[in-house]
């Protein structure tokens, strides 16, 4: 019987369960991708860069390969290195992604028998690996679930790439899983106190997550939905994007220097009204969808503009997944176990959901869409919690910590269940527009 799509391992497996997990989930994520290159795409468009932001897709494979390399087999198992002279080609930090396309790398075939080679020396060291000698790194299988995360955050990115690819790639659109209600339009009270931020004990979680604590919360405002395209064409249409009262001074450059007036992959379509391309189509932008591929920059002076602002990460998390009745947090905004008719994740779709679906994943508080459709921006920069402690090394997370990234919540349509839960954080500096991001608001509720 096969485990349901994603979520933590439970606490209660034993080890020989959990195991066959891990398995099953190490399949799932290497099909996806294939799924994503060698299904869809020839030999020129495997090597190629799309742009300087991304790595040639033939990276993005051999990298999660050797990854896995060096977690599962050398780290976790004892076993010697297999090709340790191709190591420094796939260190994301030894060689920006602008870089990446010059580097003699694995040819396709070469890139798909190495991570196959290595995928089969995982799965037979499975069995003789301990969860139970207390080294962190094992415990509760947690290398086993950074490295199944680690490539689905990779197929993320390399969704990302066919985004930026001007030719349509042979993805599929798959049937949706709509449930649409109308979008409320309407804000929820999160009311003043304390809850608990993080989490100490889910064994899947990333460093950055850890450990839990308490934050005090000031009573706030926040947005049912994500804000819509259609909300977003009015900010435009209001001429918000030339007045500079509404942008951050930075981004205030960043919008005239680059000249921007509308979210990336907008055209105008000559009538007056707006185009979008979704994986080479170009199509009529949809009013209900979530507005997606927006800069933090955009964010940030839509908020200011429509009277609020963007949430902090701590008022994101704590109206996501905070139940105010029990006193704790929950996983997920709707309770502790991934459903996959709560949110629009797995890349079912290859788009967000309109605003207002999925009532059955609303948090406590009614918010609606925190997990699924699209990353939203918060207003904080990327820190350790009091505590931190790098875990299992500090190219994860630490080296990013400071002012220059935006903490990102909640996933897109992109993301797979088991790689976001309420706590997860992702970031990216505040011009980037090619990850499936949108935002949502929130206001200070008065105090008198
Ligand atoms: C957490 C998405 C910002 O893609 O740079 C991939 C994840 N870390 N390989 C990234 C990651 C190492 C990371 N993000
Ligand atoms: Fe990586």
């Amino acid at each position: 019987m096969k485990p349901p799509l994603s979520s933590r391992p439970p606490r209660t497996l034993d080890e020989g369960a959990l195991k066959e997990l891990i398995a099953t989930e190490l399949g799932r994520v290497r099909d996806r991708s294939l799924g994503l290159t060698t299904d869809v795409l020839d030999e020129a468009a495997l090597t190629g860069q799309v742009s300087p932001l991304m790595s040639p897709l033939v990276w993005d494979l051999a990298h999660v390969g050797n990854y896995e390399e060096l977690w599962l087999l050398r780290a976790a198992a004892g076993i010697e290195p297999m090709r340790p002279e191709i190591d420094t080609l796939y260190d994301a930090f030894e060689h920006p992604r602008a870089e990446r396309p010059s580097l003699p790398l694995l040819a396709p075939r070469e890139a798909r028998s190495y991570i196959e080679t290595v995928r089969a020396k995982v799965l037979d060291s499975l069995s003789s690996v301990r969860f139970d000698t207390g080294e962190p790194l094992t415990t509760g299988g947690f290398v086993y679930g950074m490295v199944v995360q680690h490539e689905h955050m990779h197929d993320e990115t390399m969704l990302a790439t066919h985004q930026l690819r001007k030719g349509a790639p042979a993805l599929l659109e798959p049937p949706g899983a709509a449930s649409t209600a109308p979008p409320s339009g309407g804000e929820v009270l999160v009311a003043g106190g304390p809850f608990e931020m993080g989490t100490s004990d889910d064994p899947w979680a990333y460093d950055n997550e850890r450990p839990a604590h308490r934050v005090d919360v000031p009573a706030f405002h926040i947005d049912v939905e994500p804000v819509t395209n259609a909300a977003y064409l009015a900010f435009m249409e209001a001429g918000g994007y030339d007045d500079p009262r509404w942008w951050d001074p930075e981004g205030w450059k960043w919008r005239t220097s680059g000249r921007k007036q509308a979210p990336a992959f907008w055209k105008r379509d000559g009538e007056g009204g707006w185009t979008r391309r979704r994986f080479g189509r170009v199509e009529p932008v949809p009013p209900a969808e979530p507005v997606q591929h927006v800069s933090w920059y955009e964010a940030d002076a839509y908020a200011r503009w429509a009277g609020k602002r963007l949430p902090t990460e701590a008022e994101w998390e704590k109206a996501a997944c905070w139940d105010p009745a029990a006193g704790r947090s929950r996983r997920y905004p709707w309770g502790d176990v991934y459903e996959d008719d709560r949110a629009n994740l797995g890349q079912r779709m290859l788009r967000p959901s309109e605003a207002g679906s999925f009532a059955k994943g609303a948090s406590a508080y009614g918010v609606r869409q925190m997990v699924g459709d699209v990353w939203e921006w918060t207003s904080s920069d990327f820190h350790g919690y009091p505590g931190f402690r790098s875990f299992p090394y500090k190219e994860y997370s630490e080296v990013f910590f400071g002012p220059d990234y935006k903490v990102l919540r909640g996933g897109s349509w992109a993301t797979h269940p088991l790689a976001v839960r309420g706590t997860f954080r992702n970031w990216d500096y505040p011009i980037r527009r090619q990850i499936f991001t949108g935002f949502r608001c929130a206001r200070s509720a008065e105090t008198r």
